[in-house]
This record gives C-alpha cells, sequence and structure tokens, in this order.
C-alpha cells in the first residue's frame, strides 16, 4: 500500500479507537487517541504496562502545547521553539479535557512531544488531536527501531504498523520536567543536557527517583533476556575470560576499535564506528545478542561520555540493574 494510503487509513483508526504503530526519530510508538479512554486503556493492555505508568502525548506541532496544557511556563516555549520538533519531551501541567487521566496514570502533568518524522508529522498532522504512544514493545523489552522489530514484540495486536524506515537517532527522547521550581531532566536521551542547559539558562538536576520521576526509568526497562555487564575496555579480556570459563556464551559490544588479544570464543558484534552509529544500533545489537544466544553481554560505553553518550550509558546501566 503507498505511504500516503497507509497514513489514511492510520488516521481512520486512531479515529476509531484503535491502535496504530508509527515510526519517529527516535523509537517507534504505539499510539491511541489521547482523548479516548478507551484506547488508551486498550494501549496500556496490549503494552502489558502497569496503569501508574505514564505516557507521551505526542502532537503535530509546539502551538498545540496550549490545547494539552495548562499554565504553560515560558521555558517550555523555549524548550519547544530550541528543539521541537525533535527528540525532547516536555513535562507540564494537564488539560484534563484533553488528555484522558489513564495516559498519565492519573497524575495532573504529562509529557508532550513533537516527534521529528515525516510519517509521524503526517500521521499527526492527519489526526489533529494528542496521539498517547510509548515506544511499541512490550512491556520491559527493548525499545524497537524499525516496523519489523514492532511487527515481531506486538503481531496482530496492533492493526496498523506505519514503516517510516530505521529510527535515526535510535534511543529515546530526553525529558525535562518544567512543573516544578527548578527544570529537571528525567531521563537522557536524544537531546543532550549540555544543549537543554544553554536553552533554559542555567544547570538542572537529574532527578530520577521520587513522586515526579519517570516511572519506568527507574529498573531495567531497557534489557535483552542476555544480561548485559557494562564494563571498561581494558578489563575486556578479563571478565570475557573468566565468564567464558563460567561456560557462559559471552559476547562483546563495544565501540571501534576493538582491541587486540581477545579471547577467540568471545562473540564480538559489529562495533559502531562513533556515538551516532551506537546510539543509532544499540537496540538492535541488543536483539540480535538474544537472537544469536548469548548468555552475557559485555558492554563498553561509548568513549563521549556526553549527549547521546550518557543516553547510550544510562540504558546500558539500567539494562545491567
Ligand atoms: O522517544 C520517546 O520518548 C519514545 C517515542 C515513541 O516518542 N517514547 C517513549 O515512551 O520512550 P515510553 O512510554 O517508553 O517512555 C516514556 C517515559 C516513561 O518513563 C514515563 O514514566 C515518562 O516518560 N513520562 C511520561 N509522562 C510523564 C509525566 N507526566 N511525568 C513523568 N514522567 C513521564
Ligand atoms: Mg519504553
Amino acid at each position: 500500500m503507498p505511504l500516503d494510503d497507509a497514513v489514511a487509513r492510520a488516521v481512520d483508526a486512531l479515529r476509531g479507537g484503535e491502535l496504530v504503530a508509527f515510526p519517529t526519530e527516535t523509537v517507534y510508538g504505539l499510539g491511541a487517541d489521547a482523548s479516548n479512554p478507551d484506547a488508551v486503556r486498550r494501549l496500556f493492555a496490549v503494552k502489558g504496562r502497569p496503569a501508574d505508568h505514564p505516557v507521551i502525548v505526542h502532537v503535530a506541532r509546539a502551538t498545540q502545547l496550549d490545547e494539552l496544557a495548562h499554565d504553560v511556563p515560558d521555558v517550555a516555549r523555549r524548550l519547544a521553539d530550541a528543539f521541537w520538533p525533535g527528540a525532547l519531551t516536555i513535562v507540564v501541567v494537564r488539560d484534563p479535557d484533553r488528555v484522558a487521566p489513564a495516559v498519565t496514570g492519573g497524575r495532573a502533568t504529562v509529557g508532550i512531544r513533537v516527534p521529528d518524522h515525516p510519517v509521524a508529522h503526517a500521521l499527526l498532522d492527519g489526526f489533529g488531536g494528542g496521539v498517547a504512544a510509548p515506544s511499541a514493545n512490550r512491556f520491559g523489552r527493548v525499545s524497537p527501531t524499525t516496523a519489523a522489530h514492532v511487527r515481531a514484540d506486538l503481531g496482530d495486536d496492533v492493526s496498523v504498523v506505519l514503516d517510516g524506515g530505521p529510527c535515526r537517532v535510535g534511543v529515546e527522547s530526553t525529558i525535562v520536567d518544567v512543573t516544578g521550581d527548578e527544570p529537571a531532566i528525567l531521563r537522557v536521551g536524544g537531546v543532550s543536557r549540555a544543549d537543554v542547559e544553554r536553552v533554559i539558562g542555567r544547570t538542572t538536576v537529574p532527578r530520577t527517583t521520587g513522586e515526579t520521576a519517570a516511572p519506568g526509568t527507574l529498573a531495567s526497562h531497557y534489557a535483552p533476556r542476555a544480561s548485559i555487564e557494562v564494563v571498561d575496555a581494558s578489563t575486556i579480556g578479563a571478565r570475557a575470560r573468566a565468564r567464558l570459563l563460567d561456560g557462559a556464551r559471552v559476547g562483546l559490544l563495544a565501540q571501534a576499535p576493538i582491541p587486540n588479544g581477545l579471547p577467540d570464543d568471545l562473540v564480538v558484534l559489529d562495533p559502531p564506528r562513533d556515538v551516532a552509529e551506537y546510539a543509532r544500533e544499540l537496540y538492535v545489537r541488543l536483539r540480535e545478542a538474544d537472537e544469536r544466544g548469548l548468555d552475557v553481554l559485555l558492554v563498553v560505553s561509548p568513549p563521549d561520555a556526553d549527549g547521546l553518550g550518557a543516553a547510550v550509558a544510562d540504558r546500558m546501566w539500567r539494562a545491567s540493574h
């Protein structure tokens, strides 16, 4: 089916309360009409997500902030101007008439994002309202970055899967909460903390625990079946030998160049050449670790520890706990 027709069908599906998987620049999302409580309930059921985990609402353009939120502070507008469309989610005060309480697990706030992807834009623009969408994987599984990942994970539970090719960024959006006294970063992702701080004109404190932190970022929500061990580049050989001696099937994910002299039995996954490729390929490699039957995946975080490197390191740290 031509993409235009597929998008039109997806818009109809959303209007009819059905679920639609769609590409964004970060990861694929599983969308439902954010103003339709039944559709949102179905979304949580298919995803297998606890009811108190809030979902991000996606819109076509920044001017829709005021349609979904109350008391939008100036700093939210500055962030929207700077980064939308893009990999930033802004948490603001929810308008109860436009965003069903189930979307945010009853919270008074809502995370809003304008994704930077032509297919997402066509879908959101055609639909007109807010689309509630978590990443299109079952709860606790690795996020999908291709349409094939979505189909493999969700199967017939989703009526429409829009295929927009592989995701360009590969890790989820950065989440900034602007409802408190000072802006706080709830999740590092596609937009760097330094860039956020430049726009808001002050440093931020990461807030990953507590009442207003983002549920689902606490535990290992980014893990494959293989157990992840984050290691230093200098200890790969020793660690690999120890785990191989235990009888485990051991793999390695590290940015190129891979050091010489590693054990022959170590399965070296195709090494990303830079941090952008690392982020883009991260979830593909984690899936590969499972496909290749690895028990243990040793991971060396990107040498570049800012921006996308911080997002990759964050996901791997969580996956290892
Ligand atoms: O890049 C992304 O953000 C992708 C694409 C599809 O947009 N979406 C995504 O959604 O990663 P999900 O549901 O897998 O993760 C959303 C995170 C969760 O950790 C959730 O707790 C947090 O955002 N979140 C959403 N709304 C929130 C709110 N009102 N307050 C605090 N955290 C919120
Ligand atoms: Mg997710």
